[in-house]
């Protein structure tokens, strides 16, 4: 058997459609019907027919600049004929130097110190540990407690299903963490359907981290995590002056606040980072995905400068490791690469500005759904919204399903979550491209009971 990716692979696929086994995929149905992607470029997709589909869900989340980027192919390709492998301990290569001094001059201020990881689940999971050994290197080894947030989606390791908060992700898994609680979320479509941008509705909800100290004691609690706002679970935009309030209870406790911008971070909110957007600066920050504009696996952590040299206070003599965490691959030049290739894309092409501009016609156009059959919320933060539908009786998720099956169809690639449709196209796209979206949306909900 030939091994080919590309658009001719009809028989491989055939002969490794048993064998693949899916994430977060209904594998029978997949299968039954299989979605095969051959080529990409800008703003589409290449199906094994031919056909042309847009994408309007920057792949997921990740490919900020649109597809098939020759920069970045480029850059790979000459570092892999350079140097292919480093060991990532005890041993380090100009990319990765570069690439850390590249992000903390993007940071916001006092977020200069960058620990490299393979993904969003790793870069959770390393900035959990980094909290955690951080409060015993300043004395405070009783602070063990990390808190999360119902509804939160924070990657599939131990740690970030742990403060993870979303029911489908975490049960089947056993106990996870011990020293583990969740604030409320902050969706309340009673009061808060069908806003534009943050609700004004809820800042106060940020008290109840004040309900959890008091149960739990602050002495006893490390870290809060939060995504600024929750992509996973449908673009839940957090409330005006919600995420300041929460800044000002972790400094009030001496706990740090972790942001989570896997999916925020290069441009989503028309900023570099959503803390840029909010005004509000974390602690540790996560990052992945557009890190490299999807193109290679890659995370980071930054942290304050204060935590990093925390660690290394730890040991006067300089010479024992101060922190007992790494990858085979943190901080792989051929990732390294391409992130520098993606963030000079960015920069030149001044693509977060570019986002933050599209932006209002966006909001006029994901809101323009309202109205349609099923439609009970539509949400919007950035290039990011969502659109949700009432499930069908005794049979949720199926309506949305159909939905992103239709569309597909129909030349649109959309993603859904649970009952909810989320978009958030690559920031290169245009007014077009966003009629494009809502025109087949439109369609598409006017047909679907
Ligand atoms: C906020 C957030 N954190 C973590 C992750 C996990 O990232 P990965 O799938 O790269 O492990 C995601 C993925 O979507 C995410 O949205």
């Amino acid at each position: 058997m030939t091994r080919r990716s590309d658009g001719g692979a009809a028989a491989d696929i055939a002969a490794g459609l048993e064998c693949y086994w899916m994430p977060f995929t209904a594998s029978r149905q997949f299968k039954s019907a299989p979605r095969i992607l051959v080529g990409a470029q800008g703003m589409h997709y290449v199906r094994d027919d031919g056909a042309r589909v847009l994408d309007a869900t920057s792949g997921m989340w990740c490919v900020m600049a649109g597809h098939g980027r020759a920069e970045i192919a480029q850059a790979v390709g000459a570092q892999l004929a350079r140097l292919d492998y480093v060991p990532a301990f005890q041993m380090g290569h100009p990319g990765v130097f570069d690439l850390a001094a590249r992000l903390a001059s993007m940071l916001p201020e006092g977020l200069d110190r960058v620990f490299f990881t393979n993904s969003g689940s790793e870069s959770v999971d390393t900035a959990l540990k980094i909290a955690l050994a951080y409060q015993q290197a300043r004395g405070q080894a009783q602070r063990f407690r990390l808190i999360g947030r119902e509804r939160a989606y924070h990657g599939v390791g131990f740690g970030g299903l742990s403060v993870g908060g979303i029911a489908n992700n975490r049960r089947g898994f056993g106990p996870l963490l011990p020293g583990v609680d969740h604030l409320r979320h902050t969706h309340d479509p009673a009061r808060n359907a069908f806003s534009r941008g943050e609700p004004e509705w809820g800042a106060h909800l940020a008290d109840d981290l004040e309900r959890i100290v008091a149960l739990h004691g602050a002495s006893t609690i490390a870290a809060l995590i939060v995504e600024p706002f929750a992509g996973s679970a449908g673009v839940l935009v957090p409330p005006k002056g919600y995420l300041r309030r929460l800044r000002e209870i972790c400094d009030r406790h001496g706990i740090l606040l972790v942001f989570d911008e896997v999916i925020t971070a290069f441009g989503r909110l028309g900023t570099a980072f959503a803390a840029d957007y909010f005004g509000v600066t974390p602690d540790i920050m996560t990052m992945a995905k557009g890190i490299t504009n999807g193109s290679v696996p890659m995370g980071a952590v930054a942290v304050r400068r204060e935590i990093h040299d925390a660690f290394l206070a730890t040991d006067a003599s300089g010479t024992t490791i101060e922190f007992f965490h790494g990858y085979t691959y943190s901080g792989h030049p051929v990732a390294c690469a391409a992130a520098l290739a993606a963030l000079d894309i960015y920069r030149d092409e001044g693509l977060f500005e570019r986002a933050r501009a599209l932006a209002p016609y966006f909001e006029d156009a994901v809101h323009s759904l309202e109205g349609l059959p099923a439609v009970i919320d539509i949400r919007n933060i950035g290039l990011a919204a969502a659109v949700e539908l009432e499930p069908r009786k005794d049979r949720p998720f199926e309506r949305a399903f159909e939905a992103y099956l239709r569309c597909f169809e129909a030349g649109v690639l959309i993603r859904v979550t649970g009952d909810t449709i989320a978009l958030s196209p690559p920031l290169v796209a245009g007014r077009e491209h966003v009629d494009e979206i809502v025109d087949v949306l439109k369609k598409t909900l006017k047909n679907i009971n």
